[in-house]
């Protein structure tokens, strides 16, 4: 790395340009680097490569730079395959061979459990990733962008509204990529001007297999131009079997709205995992990599061959708890959304294991300082939690640490809150057991995690997950 920078005076100015040395990686895409003092943050270069840069934003303690050229290059730079890559907000890593990717994000695991789980030299495993890591997606939210009369379709460009028009894209599955390139037609034929002119999102979710997609048509308010050409539109998208309108959007940022209507077809697709049937409606979180959810169960298998009791916080529609009880065990899922609470229980009756869960609907944190909580948790060999990115919070693993629950399976979408919580849970007595990555999103700065938690008390048996213990 070598730095042909100026003198600081001179050197932070916007448009001031010099070579720079990038030594980091964010999460975000942007490469670190370090000149005079200040930290330089630039999208482009990789760590260990050298760059010619120009300087777009000074601000007191960074500068944020464009790459005008690459100087040195690193042995793990790959060619982007996505011809918007770098413009379309995404991926931030098609830049970097796959093998790189994963031993980076096993990097920003351990950095974290380190830096603010305050857990020491602690075993990350490598992260266990996908053998063909493209078109895995399985849910895309296209933007409708309008001009004049124009409808062009394209996702966000990174941290901002603006719309990158897209033909394609390599990373969701076929069928999503089929329908991009039949919306591109529809948006040309005049019997769907009046349907896409009022659209702001197209939001469309198939299944793994191909055979099932749904696509949602978003509209600030109810549209009857979308009842009445949805069916039609239907017939102009090959493999799409449902069609719905999503209205009643309460936010900017917010993208399916309050409401749902099924104008077309079947209002929901079926996926099948670990020999679990899910049928998902558009409104439904679902876990956007099938295969690597398939992973993560094979994965905590052999900790399921006796049944046990568990507790599932924040189930969503039960993808995991309707896999425990296919094991065998008794589940007790929590979940705020009512929506994903029916849908779970509907899939319960679908799978035939009704008897075997039971969900409640309900923020966690209350939920477990009831009585019927608390006796949940008490009764629990194992506490599975899958919260949103915020993580969990202080009352809920308290809770669980009062309730003494022998084995805690944290699975994580977010390292720093997953580092936090588990500092929590540390300093109440547990110890950490696996601590497993899974490339859920390859191309992308996400990582999941999933780690293992046991209270070590004589006589209590061991739990081990995964294909080798640590
Ligand atoms: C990452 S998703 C996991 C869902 C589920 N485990 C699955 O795999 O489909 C997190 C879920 O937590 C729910 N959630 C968020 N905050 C919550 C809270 N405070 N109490 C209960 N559920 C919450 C969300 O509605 C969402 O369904």
């Amino acid at each position: 790395m070598t730095n042909s920078a100026p003198p600081a005076s001179t050197l932070f100015r916007a448009g001031a340009e010099f070579e720079l040395g990038f030594h980091d990686l964010l999460a975000n895409g942007q490469a670190v680097g370090r000149s005079s003092g200040m930290v330089i943050f630039c999208f482009g270069p990789l760590p260990g490569e050298t760059a010619r840069v120009r300087i777009t934003a000074v601000k007191p303690k960074y500068a944020v730079v464009e790459m005008l050229q690459l100087v040195v290059r690193a042995v793990d730079r790959a060619e982007p395959f996505c011809p918007v890559f770098g413009q379309c907000g995404g991926c931030q890593l098609q830049h970097l061979t796959y093998a790189a990717q994963l031993h980076w994000k096993r990097t920003l695991v351990r950095n974290a459990l380190q830096r603010i789980g305050d857990l020491g030299d602690v075993l990350v495993r490598e992260p266990i990733g996908m053998s063909a890591p493209r078109h895995y997606r399985n849910k895309m939210s296209l933007v409708v962008k309008h001009e004049g009369a124009q409808t062009r379709f394209g996702f966000y460009r990174q941290r901002s509204h603006d719309v990158v028009p897209i033909q394609g894209c390599p990373v969701v599955l076929p069928a999503l990529d089929r329908i991009i390139a039949s919306l591109d037609r529809a948006r040309q034929d005049e019997r769907f001007r009046p349907i896409l002119s009022r659209a702001r999102h197209v939001v469309a979710r198939s299944s793994h297999a191909g055979d099932q997609a749904v696509v949602t048509v978003t509209t600030s308010v109810a549209e009857k131009a979308v009842a009445d050409s949805g069916q039609a539109l239907m017939g102009a998208l090959p493999g799409v079997t449902g069609i719905t309108n999503s209205y009643d959007i309460s936010g900017a940022n917010v993208i399916l709205g309050r409401r749902h209507l099924a104008v077309g077809g079947r209002a929901y697709i079926e996926e099948e995992i670990q020999g679990v049937r899910y049928r998902v409606s558009p409104a439904s979180f679902f876990q956007v990599n099938t295969a690597i959810v398939s992973r993560i169960m094979r994965f905590m298998q052999p900790g399921l061959r006796r049944p046990h009791q568990i507790v599932d916080l924040y189930c969503g529609t039960g993808t995991f708890a309707l896999f425990f009880a296919k094991m065998g065990s008794q589940v007790y899922g929590i979940e705020e959304s009512a929506a994903a609470i029916r849908e779970a229980g509907e899939n319960a009756q679908l799978n035939g294991l009704g008897d075997r869960v039971r969900f409640h609907r309900g923020s966690v944190e209350h939920a477990v300082s009831t009585p019927v909580g608390r006796s949940a948790l008490q009764d629990a060999h194992i506490a599975f939690l899958d919260p949103p990115r915020k993580g969990s919070d202080p009352r809920t693993l308290d809770a669980l640490a009062n309730a003494g629950v022998p084995h805690v399976w944290y699975l994580s979408c977010d390292p720093a809150t997953l580092a936090r919580d588990l500092k929590f849970l540390a300093a109440k007595g547990y110890r950490l057991g696996v601590v497993q990555p899974f490339d859920m999103f390859p191309h992308t700065g996400h990582v999941e995690t999933l780690v293992t938690l046991y209270r070590e008390r004589p006589g209590d048996e061991t739990l081990e997950i995964g294909p080798s213990s640590n």
